[in-house]
Parts: structure tokens; C-alpha cells; sequence
């Protein structure tokens, strides 16, 4: 189990080298993360590689009995590059080419960036594939976060042409007739002729757009496979192989389960509040991250970001109350966390992030979150094999980025956004403290009882056989509004009623939308055991028919009194359909129901507590966190504010 901190010696005159290094030891840490932003200093002329300055940063850490994690530093080219290849920096949408100054500015189809980033990596690597202090690579650091997954270069759009060409094996009037270009007189007589989607009068057409953000996923990932395989191919046997996942995963340009396929294990950079936050996401959210991060290569996974000061750029934002970020860190490990480093050591003096504050702050004063750190790894590191089982949940939320991205170039209401309806159906599961996974739509999810399906709008008759198969087979499934409406090139089904490939497991059909816009909302109210509820619903809704569903809670609407909620009994399982922006209180109701016809383990607690229970050797723990700034209990346990603990349960 590795604890530790993200550490910049660089940063720092090198006296302070031996005084830090005791200091990260005294913390209880065990392991230190290095040099994803020093490739300067590895090569600061071109060809002239140089290590000696790490060389000393791990033997003195191997002094200390510290491991490290060592980041390949590609995401931070020298100056003397950029100067020399300008061809290597990204371009936004304007044409505007990112200059150098801040970070990621490259673009991920130059092959000049990718020559020179092989270099680096490879001498890196090898020059340290036998420092058995190193027990992981970390591969660039958050691809894509910042905007950097979006380049509109020249580059870029050949590439586009060429990935296209490939996609439609050759055959221009085969992409033509998928895109419809027929629609405003686009037919295209070559590849040569297709547009990236930048700046045009109106729109673009839907099937373009999502095959670009298919391209940028395609781009963003070859990189960092590429990068992988040399670091797999040179690093020593004893020496894994990571990139760090950064917040935001819903609003990026690639697909991640993609991203991290060829590496060991997923981090995860966990900032439950950054920059201008006046407060941090909800306790809901941060768990989803989580169980997202699991979700990605079906394993547990490292933090190599932990937040511990307020963190921001030009603005910051929320300092965490004391334990606040302990508890956090908590949460982390109840969902599947193994190992975790703070961000960072010591707050910087100089450079972009004086107001990323660390540990230790500028005044280099070990203060209260210097012992909030020594108090996490004290009382964690005993769990330790608790924190290695495996975590086995009945309830999954299904995600596609097809489906995301589709839904981000036509967003249909104006206050859409994917990861607010993830959360409308994860949190009312995550309140009754039920494990849920967070897996994508191609990941075989027959095993689960319960599927949380949010505003899938792409299904094909594969994926709607495979929901026909589960809800048959006994599963519940929850869809939300515009579920099944598009096929898997971002265009309307022909001639079957809505929700197309979900329709018959539903019950329903939808003959009638409305998009609701900020601010609007409609009434529902109750039918048959919800008689006498009601509630108002925002963002969207589908006027449902109910075939063979039952209603739950109609519009209280004299124009279209029509469902707004149904269930369906279908084979041995059923699906609920929420045809709206539908409020939590409701969806509480359900998911209430659900836990308790599948018989799910679920606890029972105050708002605000969270309990997350694992199984080890047949002892259940429950992580206890309490997310408020109030005193909380959980059965006969007293939770301080923002306290956190974990208690071996009897049951
Ligand atoms: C991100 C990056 C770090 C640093 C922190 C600041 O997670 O990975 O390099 O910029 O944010 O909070
Ligand atoms: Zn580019």
C-alpha cells in the first residue's frame, strides 16, 4: 500500500532536497510521484539528456525507504521545441494556434510531437528501467483536461479525411448516404472535401460531429497508447504502468475505458472542490467519480491527487474544514481506492499554480493539514487488505460516449448535461448506501440486478437485445427522457416509434416531447400508491403512452395529461421509465422499491452520512463518512463533522 505525496524538488533550492524528503517521511508517507513536468530539465538542449538531477532526488528518497512514481513529462515540452516545430502546437476552433506558456498545448496528430515524445520517453525509461525505487510510470499527466483534447490544425483535419476514408472502407457515397449529406445539398465527391465542424453558418451535420469527436478520442488515445507500449516495452518487470484520470471525464473528447486499456491500473486525480467553487460537489458525485474510475478497467484503483488545500489557478475557492479532506480521502478508499498521494508537497511560490496550496504551504510551516495527512495514513494503513477486496455491486449505471457526445452537439434543451442526469438516477441509489458500478454500455452488465440507464438516446438492436435480455432474465431498468431515439450515427430511427430499441421492454410508446427551458417546469402527480404525490419536473419531457406500462405519475397538464412515469412488468423484470426531468424525492420512492424486490444490501442513513461497506474474509467494514458540518450518528456511532472511520460490523 502506497502513501505519499506529489513532489516537485525542482521546485526548490537543492539543501531543502534532505529536510523535504524527512518531512514527506514523517508524514507516514511511503512513496513520492516526480517529474511529469520537468522534461526541460531532462533535456535541456536538444539530444543533450541528462537524469542526474533525478538520479539524486531517488537515492535520496531510497535513503528514506520512499518508492516513486515517476511521470513521463510529455505534457510539458521545452520551450527550444515549440520554437523550433510551432507545427507541434495545437490550434482552437478559430484557427488560433495555442501558444507556448501554459500546458498540453500539442497537438496529438503531429508527428513530429510524437517523435520528439518518444525520445524523451525512451530514454527516461530505460535510463531508469532497473531503479527498483520506481514502481510505476505515470504516462503524460490528465490527457485531455484544460481543452487539450480539441485541436483543429491542419494536421488534424487530414487525419480527420484519412480516419473517415477508413471508417467508410473507402467508399464516399457510403459516408454520404450514413450522413445524409443529400440534406442541404452536401454530397461529397471526396474525402478531400469533408470540413472539420468549425465555426459555420447554423450547424453541421449531426453524423460529422460525432464522428469527429470519434476522431478526437481516436487521437488523444493512439498518443497515449503509443506512449504506453514504449514505457511497457523498456520499463522494468517490476514497475507498473498508470496515467492519471482528471475530473471532468463526462466533458472530455475520448473514451476512457479506451485510454486505459493497455495500462496496469487507473489513478485518479480526486478534487472534490477546485478554482472558484464556493463549495464542493455534492457527496453523490465524488462517489461517482469513484466508482467511475473502478469502473474503467474493473479493478480498483490509485489516487495520485488527492486534494488537501484549496486549490485554483486565478481564482480559488472552498477551503476544506478541518478533516473535511481526510473524509474525503475516505470516501476514496471505500470506493475502491488502494493507494493515495496528496497534491501536493508544497504549495509553489513562482509559476501558475501559486495558488494551488499543498501540505505544506509557502511558508514551509507543518501546520493543521500536515497532521491531517499524518492522521489519514496512521489510521488507514491497518485496513489495508480491506482496501485490496474487490467490490461487487448489484446496481450499475450505464454510459456511452457516443451518446454523451451526441448529446453535446445537440444538447435539444438548453440546461442538458449528461453528468447532472447520471446523478439524477445514481443518487437516489447512493442515499440507501448500495455499491453501484459505473460501466459502459459495451460492458457485459448481466451479472447486475439493477440498471441505471441515463438519457441513453443511442440504441441499436444489439444493445436493445441485450436490455430485452436482461429485463426478461428478471433485471430492473431504469431509463430517463430520450432514451432510444438515435442509431450509431447520431441519426433519428426511421419509422419506429419512440423509445425505438427500448420500446417494448418499456411499455410505452412517445408520440409527444417538449423541451423545457431554465427555469420552466411542469407538475406531475401521483397515481395508484403515489396518489395524492406530486412534483415538478424540469429540462425535458416525453409525453408517454402507456401500452402495456402502468402509470405512476401523470403531467397535471389539461393539454397533454399523458404519463410522465411508468413501470413496466416485462418477463420476469420490469422498467421504469422517466419520461422527465423527474425530481429526487420521487425517484427516491423507486429506488426504495427496487432495493427491496431484489433484496439488496442497502443501510438505512441521515442525509449527509455516507456508508459504503466491504467484505473481507466474511467481515463486513463499514466506512462511515459524515459530509456535513453537523454532529451526525449512524446507528449508536457518533460522526463528528466531516468525520470519517471505519467500523467492523458484526452483521
Ligand atoms: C491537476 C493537475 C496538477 C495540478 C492540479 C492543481 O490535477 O494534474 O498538475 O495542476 O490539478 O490542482
Ligand atoms: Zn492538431
Amino acid at each position: 500500500m502506497y502513501l505519499g505525496v506529489d513532489y516537485y524538488p525542482e521546485h526548490w533550492p537543492k539543501e531543502m532536497l534532505e529536510q523535504d524528503l524527512n518531512g514527506i517521511k514523517d508524514l507516514g508517507a511511503n512513496i513520492i510521484r516526480i517529474g511529469e513536468f520537468a522534461w526541460h530539465l531532462m533535456e535541456s538542449e536538444e539530444g543533450e539528456y541528462d537524469f542526474t538531477f533525478f538520479d539524486e532526488v531517488i537515492a535520496k528518497a531510497k535513503e528514506r525507504g520512499l518508492s516513486v512514481m515517476f511521470g513521463t513529462p510529455t505534457a510539458t515540452f521545452p520551450a527550444w521545441l515549440a520554437k523550433k516545430h510551432p507545427s507541434i502546437l495545437s490550434e482552437d476552433e478559430n484557427g488560433q494556434k495555442r501558444v507556448f506558456g501554459g500546458r498540453r498545448q500539442y497537438c496529438f496528430n503531429s508527428k513530429i510531437y510524437r517523435e520528439y515524445s518518444a525520445k524523451i520517453t525512451r530514454k527516461l525509461v530505460e535510463h531508469y528501467q532497473n531503479e527498483e525505487a520506481i514502481v510505476a510510470w505515470q504516462i503524460d499527466n490528465e490527457f485531455g483536461h484544460e481543452g487539450s483534447d480539441m485541436c483543429y490544425c491542419n494536421q488534424c483535419h487530414q487525419g480527420f479525411q484519412e480516419f473517415l476514408a477508413r471508417k467508410y472502407d473507402g467508399s464516399i457515397a457510403k459516408l454520404n448516404e450514413t450522413y445524409g449529406t443529400i440534406f442541404w445539398g452536401q454530397t461529397y465527391n471526396d474525402f478531400s472535401e469533408i470540413p472539420m465542424p468549425t465555426k459555420t453558418i447554423t450547424t453541421h451535420n449531426p453524423s460529422l460531429e460525432l464522428d469527429w469527436a470519434r476522431f478526437r478520442s481516436f487521437s488523444v488515445n493512439s498518443y497515449a497508447h503509443e506512449q504506453t507500449e514504449i514505457v511497457k516495452e523498456l520499463k522494468g518487470a517490476h514497475q507498473q504502468v498508470t496515467t492519471n484520470v482528471s475530473g471532468g471525464f463526462f466533458d472530455k473528447w475520448f473514451d476512457h475505458e479506451e485510454n486505459v486499456k493497455p495500462m496496469d491500473f487507473v489513478s485518479y486525480d480526486n478534487y472534490p472542490v477546485w478554482g472558484g467553487l464556493a463549495e464542493p460537489i455534492t457527496p453523490a458525485a465524488i462517489a461517482l467519480n469513484h466508482d467511475f474510475n473502478r469502473g474503467l478497467l474493473d479493478k480498483n484503483f490509485w489516487i495520485v491527487e488527492e486534494l488537501m488545500g484549496a486549490q485554483g489557478h486565478n481564482v480559488i475557492g472552498y477551503l476544506p474544514r478541518p478533516n473535511q479532506a481526510a473524509m474525503w480521502s475516505y470516501q476514496a478508499f471505500a470506493h475502491g481506492c488502494t493507494d493515495l498521494l496528496y497534491f501536493r508537497w508544497r504549495g509553489m511560490t513562482k509559476g501558475a499554480e501559486q495558488f494551488c496550496y499543498g501540505v505544506v504551504d509557502h511558508d514551509n510551516h507543518y501546520g493543521r493539514k500536515y497532521k491531517e495527512v499524518q492522521s489519514v495514513f496512521e489510521t488507514i494503513r491497518p485496513y489495508e487488505e480491506v482496501l485490496q477486496s474487490p467490490i461487487e455491486s448489484d446496481v450499475a449505471l450505464l454510459y456511452d460516449y457516443d451518446n454523451i457526445w451526441s448529446w453535446r452537439f445537440q444538447t435539444q434543451t438548453e440546461s442538458y448535461d449528461f453528468m447532472n442526469e447520471a446523478l439524477r438516477l445514481y443518487t437516489p441509489f447512493y442515499n440507501l448506501n448500495v455499491n453501484i458500478d459505473v460501466v459502459p454500455t459495451t460492458r457485459d452488465f448481466s451479472k447486475y440486478k439493477v440498471l441505471l440507464v441515463p438519457t441513453l438516446q443511442i440504441i441499436d438492436e444489439e444493445l436493445g437485445e441485450r436490455l430485452k435480455e436482461f429485463v426478461s432474465s428478471g433485471g430492473t431498468v431504469y431509463f430517463s427522457y430520450r432514451t432510444g431515439i438515435k442509431d450509431k450515427n447520431n441519426n433519428i430511427h426511421f419509422q419506429k416509434t419512440l423509445p425505438g430499441f427500448a420500446a417494448e421492454i418499456s411499455g410505452i410508446t412517445i408520440h409527444e416531447i417538449e423541451s423545457l427551458s431554465s427555469g420552466e417546469s411542469v407538475r406531475i402527480k401521483g397515481e395508484g400508491k403515489y396518489e395524492g404525490r406530486t412534483g415538478e419536473c424540469t429540462t425535458w419531457r416525453d409525453i408517454i403512452t402507456p401500452q402495456a406500462a402502468k402509470t405512476l405519475y401523470r403531467y397535471d397538464d389539461p393539454f397533454y395529461p399523458e404519463a410522465a412515469v411508468t413501470k413496466n412488468v416485462y418477463g420476469k423484470g420490469s422498467v421504469y421509465y422517466l419520461g422527465a426531468g423527474i425530481g429526487e424525492e420521487i425517484i427516491q420512492d423507486f429506488a426504495e422499491e427496487t432495493v427491496e424486490d431484489h433484496v439488496i444490501p442497502y443501510q438505512v442513513s441521515e442525509k449527509g452520512v455516507e456508508v459504503y461497506s466491504r467484505k473481507l474474509n466474511g467481515a463486513n467494514y463499514h466506512f462511515l463518512m459524515n459530509h456535513t458540518e453537523t454532529v451526525k450518528a449512524f446507528k449508536d456511532i457518533t460522526l463528528q463533522p466531516y468525520e470519517s472511520k471505519i467500523v467492523k460490523a458484526e452483521d
